[in-house]
């Protein structure tokens, strides 16, 4: 594509950082790296740096973060929340807005819910097809709720922010509120398998305490963006 380069990076080299956004000098960074792997790493170090290379460039920082932030009590969650995570997830991903929040005063901290496509499949959606087609232990939890956000709809969603002059927290999760067995039993005859045979989990069933309703509330993007984040069921009837 005209115009777009790319260089390899890993954001927890803080040198490195700087010397990629010193070369680019760019007026707006979308930060959305991160790894399960490595938390503490990837997720609060690799984002500090990033956010000191935006203060240090003046450049304005897009940081992704999560609905897991929240402890799943007290759904739908508004911007002014209290984030209280219960998860080692969670609890990275809140630290590294924090860390965003006091290094910048020109960024914005984008909380997404789980992030699903058709094309190609994303992993809850693999995870499906696997449980459908028996090749996975396991199950989708039933009495998990999260505002799916379509991958599309988040992309564009993001790309109207970096045009504008918004700052601070801003929720998008897709309009349609979900158990992932919900959304398995909607997306497994997509690819042709039956619903009926995806196994349901409950939360009682896991070992860790995990949040249960981290339904977002979107209403501030709903006024501010023009991009619609959209139910699972009506993205799946617009492809019909
Ligand atoms: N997926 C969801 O449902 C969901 C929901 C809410 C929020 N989010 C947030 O959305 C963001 C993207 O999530 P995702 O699911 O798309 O993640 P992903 O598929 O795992 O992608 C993460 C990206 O980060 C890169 N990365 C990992 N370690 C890095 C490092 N040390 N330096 C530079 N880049 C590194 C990875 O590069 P390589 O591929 O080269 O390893 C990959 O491109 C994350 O901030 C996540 O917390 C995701």
């Amino acid at each position: 594509m005209a115009g777009v380069g790319w260089v390899q990076l890993d954001i927890r080299d803080e040198d490195a950082v700087l010397s990629v956004l010193r070369a680019f000098r760019p007026q707006v960074v979308l930060h959305t790296a991160y790894s399960k792997a490595d938390l503490e790493g990837v997720v609060v170090r690799g984002t500090a740096h990033v956010a000191r290379a935006c203060a240090d460039l003046g450049a304005r920082l897009i940081h992704l973060s999560t609905d897991q932030v929240f402890d799943g009590r007290e759904a739908p969650y508004a911007e002014p929340a209290r984030p209280n995570p219960l998860t080692s997830y969670g609890r990275a991903k809140l630290e590294a807005e924090r860390v965003v929040g006091g290094m910048l005063s020109q960024a914005v901290v984008v909380r997404s819910s789980l992030i699903w496509g058709l094309d190609p499949p994303d992993p809850t959606s693999w995870m499906v097809l696997e449980l459908a087609d028996g090749r996975r232990q396991g199950g989708l939890f039933e009495d998990e709720y999260r505002s799916f956000v379509f991958v599309e709809d988040l992309a564009r969603a993001l790309w109207e922010l970096v045009r504008l002059d918004y700052r601070g927290i801003l929720h998008l999760g897709g309009a349609e509120v979900l158990s992932r067995l919900e959304f398995g039993r909607l997306i497994a005859p997509i690819y042709g398998r039956d619903p009926a045979r995806l196994p349901a989990l409950r939360l009682a069933d896991f070992p860790e305490p995990r949040p249960q309703n981290c339904a977002l509330d979107s209403s501030r993007a709903r006024g501010l963006l023009k991009t619609r984040l959209r139910g699972v069921r009506e993205v799946l009837a617009s492809r019909v």
